[in-house]
């Protein structure tokens, strides 16, 4: 079922809390410091154009998020690529058709700033990302392989 009366709106330094709850819910342990950090990096260091996005139903509170990643190197805008660095809604929302509402939002507003492609990283075994990123259009890279060796 779609949920009625949701609006997405850009993410702002003071979601930082929500966003983290969601996360801890989705995740099981409190990373407060990892998302503070990134929040330092995205809406501090003037590198990286507002690209992310809070979902919240019709009484404000926020239930799902997805942060973006586009940096603005030496030369301005790289619009050849943006990342997803994160996604999530809150448990007690998922299935209700948000996730889908925040890459719309995600997308469009890439659109507009004249991004090509959108990356991200999702582990094969997370059956639940796989299927959302799947029903997203998103595709395995032809090009990049992610390479690793154990040590
Ligand atoms: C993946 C996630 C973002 C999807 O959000 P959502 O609001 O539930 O997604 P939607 O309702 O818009 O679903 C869109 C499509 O994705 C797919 N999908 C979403 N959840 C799914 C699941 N549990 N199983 C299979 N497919 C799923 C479906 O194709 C779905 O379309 P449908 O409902 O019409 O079949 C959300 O489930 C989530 O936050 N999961 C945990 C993510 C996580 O662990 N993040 C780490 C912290 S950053």
């Amino acid at each position: 079922m779609i949920k009625k009366g949701i609006k997405i709106r850009l993410m702002e330094p003071k979601d930082l809390g929500a966003v983290a709850e969601i996360d801890q819910k989705l995740v099981n342990v409190s990373r407060l410091d990892y998302f503070e950090e990134k929040f330092e990096l995205l809406f501090k260091s003037g590198e990286y154009v507002p690209t992310s996005f809070v979902a919240e139903d019709e009484n404000g509170k926020v239930i799902g998020f997805i942060m973006g990643k586009l940096y603005i190197g030496e030369f301005g805008l790289s619009n050849e690529g943006a990342a997803i660095d994160s996604v999530g809604v809150d448990p007690a929302c998922q299935r209700q058709g948000i996730g889908d509402k925040l890459m719309d939002q995600f997308i469009f507003h890439l659109k507009q700033l004249d991004v090509k492609k959108i990356n991200t990283l999702v582990d094969k075994n997370n059956h639940q990302m796989m299927s959302y990123f799947d029903a997203e259009k998103f595709k395995p890279s032809k090009t990049v392989i992610n390479l690793e060796r154990s040590i």
